[in-house]
């Protein structure tokens, strides 16, 4: 087996990947393994925008009050203050490095998202912030020299020893490869592709929390899954986001019958959190026996919504629907993980060696659920204080170099020859009884369809869509189990049989290696 030495990997190339190697880069060779090219992250898609408190009319603790909100009580308040106190000063660097969001004349323009009491949201070329961010940050990483870049190198597992983490085994064109570091962060992102319908990019299979989990690190609050109410339902298309940002410039919610529902459901109407807005039109849905409703933009006029939403102006004419004239259909979507790697406001994991930043991480700042494009931030802010941790933490040289000598691989590879068809009916599954709203009935049932998939846990894989079926796999089961824990509903996670905050709803639902247990904290 190919063995190599750097001083840092990173795992994931999106905004907190990316920041924690810039970061990472003041002490060392950091090298970036990412199993796709480069730019392929939940990043590169985000549509509306970056939250910061930055405006005039703004203030950290508004910002830090709405994050509390959507949260729904189970936010860790130091981890959110740490978000918008230090998220500031990171943008100002981010437009030193020479990002660029739009301006009203001289000054930064903010848009309203739902949950947030102030106009707060950055955004670029109208609805292309992530693109925007992603470009910056690698362009930045361009002028670095001792950051490498490795695509298109899918990580298999940590290589750990006694609870120490010494990096991580990737499959390089289908050869595994013992990649040894100092210190090791996780910033693979999220997990969307394990339901059917999602606003996620291919590679959101959920791998870092399941890689994780399988070398024992803490997970946390894995049932808490956000869905985005509105994402394009064409036949033809695919599960494009519709950016909040349109419902935050006066977009409206109509079913199929053309009627505005959303005042039956929230005094907040179509500004109402997402779970509120998600669970109305899925009602909306059954008593209308439609798989969509529909948003309605057209008031906004032809030149301000080609102006502010170009990107999805484009893409929607590209299945023939001009946004500027007919109603959107829409369905809600599995949109981001709150839960993952359980780890400090320093990124520090329950491993040593192993750090972890962006969507694979659950710092507590989401809480039971994200307030709208507080994600980017918080890649930014934790990517670059899971850098700083990950330095003052690593081992040293010699060390790695013993591990090197000791390391080995001992596994041989399998393969699934039906991997195409397990992977649609995981899918289908979670989307069906793990989703937005779910019962004891339901989750039981999902788990007993898993349970014919868990000798797929004990192999061993070299290729990037069999590790990604493993993954996907592992974290399902997690996430269902942990929503058959708490018999209550919180933030994004609705419980039908238990519909109210009741019993144990403070406490976490936590997992090591197979024992689940609630948290105090
Ligand atoms: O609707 C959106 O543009 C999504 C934002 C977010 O999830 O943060």
């Amino acid at each position: 087996m190919i063995k190599e030495t750097t001083d840092f990997i990173v795992i994931g190339s999106g905004v907190a990947g990316l920041r924690a190697a810039i970061e990472l880069s003041r002490y060392g060779d950091v090298t970036v393994v990412t199993k796709d090219i480069p730019t392929e992250s939940s990043t590169e898609y985000a549509q509306g925008g970056i939250a910061v408190a930055l405006s005039d009319e703004d203030e950290v603790g508004i910002h830090y009050e709405d994050t509390l909100r959507a949260g729904d009580g189970l936010c860790r308040e130091q981890a959110v203050r740490v978000l918008v106190e230090e998220g500031p000063e990171l943008i100002r660097e981010l437009i030193s490095w020479g990002a660029e969001f739009d301006k009203e004349g001289s000054k930064l323009a903010f848009g309203l998202e739902a949950a947030h009491s102030r106009k707060r949201i950055l955004h670029s070329k109208g609805d292309s912030t992530g693109k925007e961010l992603e470009r910056a940050l690698i362009s930045k990483v361009r002028t670095i020299p001792n950051i490498k870049r490795l695509p298109f190198a899918p990580a298999i597992d940590l290589i750990v020893e006694n609870g120490n983490c010494f990096g991580a085994f990737v499959a390089l064109e289908r050869n595994p490869v013992a990649m040894l570091a100092r210190a090791t962060v996780l910033a693979t992102g999220g997990t969307g592709q394990i339901y059917t319908i999602t606003t996620n990019p291919q590679v959101a299979t959920g791998d870092g929390a399941s890689i994780a989990y399988r070398a024992g690190a803490v997970l946390q609050d894995l049932e808490f899954v956000q869905f985005h109410p509105t994402s394009l339902f064409l036949p033809s298309a695919p599960h494009f986001l519709l950016t909040e940002a349109l419902r935050g410039e006066g977009g409206l919610l109509r079913n199929v019958k053309e009627e505005r529902f959303m005042g039956k459901y929230s005094p907040d109407m179509e500004l109402a959190p997402r779970d509120v807005v998600s669970r109305a039109i899925l009602s909306e849905m059954q008593q209308t026996k439609s798989g969509h409703v529909y948003l309605d933009i057209r008031h906004m006029g032809e030149d301000f919504i080609r102006r502010r939403f170009p990107r999805v102006y484009s893409t929607c004419l590209r299945y023939e629907l001009d946004i500027t004239k007919d109603l959107i259909p829409v369905c809600p979507a599995a949109h981001y993980h709150m839960g993952g790697v359980k780890t400090d406001v320093n990124g520090r994991s329950s491993l040593h060696g192993l750090f972890a930043a962006g969507e694979v991480a659950c710092t507590g700042v989401h809480g039971a659920n994200r307030l709208a494009s507080n994600s980017l931030l918080e890649g930014l802010v934790y990517g670059k204080r899971a850098g700083a941790a990950a330095f003052k933490y690593s081992v040293s040289k010699s060390e790695v170099k013993a591990m090197e000598k000791r390391v080995e691989l001992k596994f041989l590879p399998h393969s699934i020859p039906d991997h195409d068809e397990i992977r649609g009916d995981l899918r289908r599954t979670m989307w069906q009884k793990v989703g937005i709203i779910r019962d004891e009935r339901s989750l039981k049932e999902a788990l007993e369809e898993f349970a014919g998939w868990r000798y797929i846990l004990e192999k061993s894989f070299f290729t990037r869509r069999e590790l990604e079926l493993k993954n996907m796999i592992q974290l399902a089961m997690l996430i269902t189990e942990a929503a058959l824990l708490r018999q209550n509903s919180v933030g994004a996670h609705y419980r039908e049989d238990h519909p109210q905050k009741t019993g144990d709803w403070m406490k976490h639902v936590t997992f090591v290696r197979g024992k689940a247990v609630y948290l105090e904290d």
